[in-house]
């Protein structure tokens, strides 16, 4: 898989991909990310790329051109299924759109900033507008990170079988069971009997009816 990202502030996202899975996935040759810098495309000797908005109001808003400079030019070079819009106003990230997502091969993120980017680069290229919770980050960048990490570690080979992305929460619209390990006994706090029982059918038993009462109490709209 090939992730491209649109971003004026790149330096936002080297950390996150740097580490971990999303790294690991990366030195395995599993997805290649590459980060474009905004402003390389800017109008003018002093960097511009964003203007007042039409209409007046506080803000600022992402020109088009510079924005459209980079999606011409990377959709010159190969086909991508899916332009991301990461905004605020987008449909919530939920595990079934991470686990489609996978399944590309080339993929485009745009990071807003200011305001958000002129409508008309929504209308033009913009395939999908996504958003990672009700509340508003300061740009899309820590939104393109979240969207990054829960989409490759699903990619084939990336987690190990221990590690495997099918019993996380939500993958059966269940929340996770709780988890124990050693020691069995902790400031008094003893380990269910049944974990400790060997018997693999009753402890998996065990867990779905935890994960359905914790699932219950917690997040009822997953079972609706
Ligand atoms: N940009 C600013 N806030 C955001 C959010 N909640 N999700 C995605 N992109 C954003």
């Amino acid at each position: 898989m090939r992730i491209d990202i649109i971003t004026c502030q790149p330096e936002l996202l080297a950390s996150p991909f740097a580490h971990s899975i999303v790294r690991r996935a990366q030195d395995k040759g599993l997805v290649e990310i590459h980060l474009h810098q905004l402003r390389d495309k800017a109008l003018n000797k002093h960097g511009q790329i964003d203007d007042a908005v039409f209409g007046g109001g506080a803000g600022m808003v992402l020109r088009p051109e510079p924005i459209a400079a980079w999606i011409d030019e990377l959709r010159a070079a190969r086909p991508y299924e899916a332009i991301v819009y990461l905004t605020p106003d987008g449909g919530t990230l939920r595990q079934p759109l991470c686990n489609r997502l996978s399944l590309l091969s080339n993929l485009i993120l745009l990071c807003g900033h200011y305001k958000g980017v002129d409508q008309r680069i929504r209308d033009e290229y913009v395939t999908h507008e996504i958003s990672v919770g009700d509340y508003v980050l300061s740009g899309g960048e820590l939104a393109a990170a979240v969207l990054v990490d829960a989409v490759v570690r699903l990619l084939p080979g990336v987690l190990g079988n221990e590690e495997s992305a099918l019993a996380d929460s939500f993958q059966d619209d269940l929340l996770a069971p709780p988890l124990y390990t050693r020691p069995a006994e902790w400031r008094g706090r003893i380990v269910p009997e049944i974990l400790l029982s060997g018997n693999t059918p009753k402890i998996e038993e065990w867990r779905h009816e935890q994960a359905l009462a914790r699932t219950q109490e917690r997040r009822p709209d997953l079972l609706a």
